[in-house]
Formats: structure tokens, C-alpha cells, sequence
């Protein structure tokens, strides 16, 4: 198990905060930050001190929690009035990661139906219901690494894009998950971690995760995925992501879908693995899946250094779409969908 807590709660409802590692600190710094207010919340989220689509959703959840604390004694339309305005700040925070919008909308309904009873207990049931989406994606990362350990033999080379470990989620991670089980099962294995440009969250998180938990793993430039596959040192290639469309086209890190063209043409399997509250069954496909698009300066002032003369144009998209047809398998708590579809993927849920 791992040695960190990405987020916690900590405390009570009236006085609690929300517990979390500040992973624009790492890996020079292991720093957790005490958010106490929702405000304190949205930032983090906003400039990924927190990231990670169910991490996010999580820490939205917890940041609900945050924002009532001072109208427990309230009347009860100001409080439901509150809700909906916190709710709607914390959907502003990112657009891609559909778990955001997921969280905040199970923390409204836990309270919808409760006519009855007074502010202060329809606090301590949103601290409820926010703790039921930690624990609950806590079980979905297991039980995404068990089903998609049965995917990884012994003596083999994964690649992996972005971070999609424990540090993008409240428990074990999504595509890590599946590596971390099969190393806890005996599976001798090797990573390969793209750094991820332009936030490095490959060669920052995901290196930082694989090394405390003593799997080896070597970082690679983004632009060095296709000779590595051509020396044919890859053998399955594993990502989370952000939004699914019901007929399996995956949003994730920038740079995903260049991934999946490559491992289409080398012949290797191109996994993705995601909670259920990742899918988004609303959407036909992935062209409606909203794409982030980021400041210039994470790509001109990169960690404090100027890269790109002043003056010149930027483009920043955070996300992009890798369609179903590229995708070997979709990993869920459920089970393993092969070769995703829009009847396959309906089946997984019903
Ligand atoms: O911008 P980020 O760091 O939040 O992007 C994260 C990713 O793209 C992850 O791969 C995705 O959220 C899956 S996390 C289990």
C-alpha cells in the first residue's frame, strides 16, 4: 500500500477541512495543504494542486462540505441556496473531467429529497455523502487494478501517458491500479512514463508514485514513444481519462490520442481503464466532450523559464479524444470491455 494519502477529510462537519498533497509541489516537495475554504478548494483544482478526474470529483465533493460550514444554523432555503451556488463555482473550476460534475451532482440529490430536518443535518448528510464517493472510489480503483491486472504477464514493458495513479485519485489509481495489482500478485514489470508535456505530470507524479512503490520505471520525452515502440520495448500501453462517451471514445492528457495512433501501428494493445464515474453515457460520442484549453504561459514560461520568444501564439488544449476503434480494452470496477462500442459499453452498464 501506498505510504501517501492523496486527500483526506479531516475532522468533523462543522470544523473539518479537506486534507491534500499540493502536487504542483512534487516531486522536490511532499507538501500537504489544509483547504478550509471552498474558494481554497476551486483553486487547488483549478491550478492542479489536486488533479486527476476522480480526484477532482472527490475534492469538489469535500469543498461542498467546506462552503455550508457557516450555514448550519441558517434557514433552510438559504442553505439549498448556498448548495447550488457552491455547486456551480466548483463546476466552474475545469470542463473535461466529467467525475467533477458526477460528485457534485450526487452531493445535490443527497440532500434533495430530505424535507425534513434542519441546515445543520443536511450538513452532516452532504459530509456523508461526500465520504460515500471517497470510499466508493477508493473500492473502484481495487477493483479496476484486479480485473486489469489479468491483462499484464510477467517480464513485460507498459507504457503509460500522464499520471492515472493513486495522486489522481483518492485511492490506488486507475491505470497504475492495474500495474500496482499485478506487481502486489508476483508480475515482474517495467514502466515506461511519458514526461507529458507541458505539466510534466508523467515525469513529476507518475515517476514520483512508481518509485515509492519500488516498480521500475524510465521517463521518456513524449516525442520518444514511437522509437521506443519501434525498438520494440513496448508491449501493452495503459492511460486513464476524463470523459467516456457511451460509445467509447476516451478523453485524456494531451497527447493520449498520439499514443493510441502509435500503438495502433505497432501492433500493441492500447488499454484505458476508468471508474464508472468517468463515463458520460450523455454523449454519443467524443466530440462532445469539452476540452480544456489552458493558459499559454504553462507552455511559453514552463516552470519559471521563458521558452518561447514573447509575442508568439500558443495553443494549449489540456485534453484530447482518443476514438473507441484505437482502444483494445476499457478497464472499469465491472470488468474488462474489449474492443469498445456503443452496444458494448450499454451492455457493461445495464
Ligand atoms: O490535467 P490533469 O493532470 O488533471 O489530467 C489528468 C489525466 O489526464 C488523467 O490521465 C485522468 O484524469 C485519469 S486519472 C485516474
Amino acid at each position: 500500500m501506498a505510504e501517501y494519502e492523496t486527500l483526506r477529510w479531516v475532522g468533523d462537519a462543522a470544523t473539518g477541512s479537506l486534507r491534500l498533497i499540493d502536487q504542483t509541489l512534487l516531486p522536490e516537495e511532499y507538501r500537504e495543504l489544509d483547504c478550509r475554504t471552498v474558494q481554497q478548494v476551486w483553486e487547488a483544482i483549478r491550478v492542479l494542486r489536486v488533479r486527476g478526474a476522480p480526484a477532482i470529483g472527490v475534492s469538489a465533493a469535500y469543498g461542498v462540505v467546506l462552503a455550508l460550514q457557516g450555514l448550519r444554523q441558517s434557514a433552510m432555503a438559504q442553505f439549498r441556496q448556498g448548495l447550488s451556488e457552491c455547486c456551480q463555482l466548483l463546476a466552474g473550476s475545469r470542463p473535461t473531467a466529467v467525475n467533477l460534475f458526477w460528485a457534485l451532482e450526487r452531493m445535490q440529490r443527497s440532500v434533495e429529497s430530505m424535507r425534513a430536518g434542519s441546515s445543520a443535518e443536511l450538513h452532516e448528510e452532504l459530509l456523508a455523502e461526500a465520504s460515500r464517493i471517497d470510499a466508493e472510489d477508493r473500492g473502484m480503483c481495487l477493483a479496476i487494478g484486479e480485473h486489469g491486472a489479468r491483462l499484464l504477464q510477467s517480464g513485460m514493458n507498459v507504457l503509460t501517458h500522464c499520471n492515472a495513479g493513486g495522486l489522481a485519485t483518492a485511492g490506488d489509481g486507475t491505470a497504475l491500479s492495474v500495474i500496482f495489482a499485478a506487481a502486489r500478485a508476483g508480475r515482474q514489470l517495467h514502466v515506461f512514463a511519458d514526461e507529458t508535456r507541458p505539466l510534466l505530470q508523467g515525469a513529476r507524479l507518475t515517476a514520483w508514485e512508481l518509485q515509492q512503490r519500488g516498480i521500475p520505471v524510465t521517463v521518456i520525452c513524449d516525442n520518444m514513444a514511437a522509437q521506443v515502440m519501434r525498438e520494440g520495448r513496448v508491449d501493452l500501453v495503459i492511460v486513464g481519462a476524463d470523459r467516456i462517451a457511451a460509445n467509447g471514445d476516451a478523453a485524456n492528457k494531451i497527447g493520449t490520442y498520439g499514443v493510441a495512433v502509435l500503438a495502433k501501428h505497432h501492433g500493441i494493445p492500447f488499454c484505458v481503464a476508468a471508474p464508472s464515474s468517468t463515463f458520460d453515457l450523455s454523449l454519443e460520442t467524443g466530440a462532445g466532450i469539452p476540452i480544456e484549453q489552458r493558459s499559454a504561459d504553462e507552455i511559453t514560461m514552463g516552470f519559471g523559464r521563458r521558452t518561447v520568444p514573447l509575442g508568439v501564439d500558443v495553443y494549449n488544449p489540456a485534453f484530447d479524444v482518443t476514438p473507441a476503434e484505437l482502444i483494445h480494452a476499457l478497464i472499469t470496477e465491472r470488468g474488462v470491455i474489449r474492443n469498445p462500442s456503443r452496444e458494448a459499453v450499454l451492455e457493461h452498464f445495464r
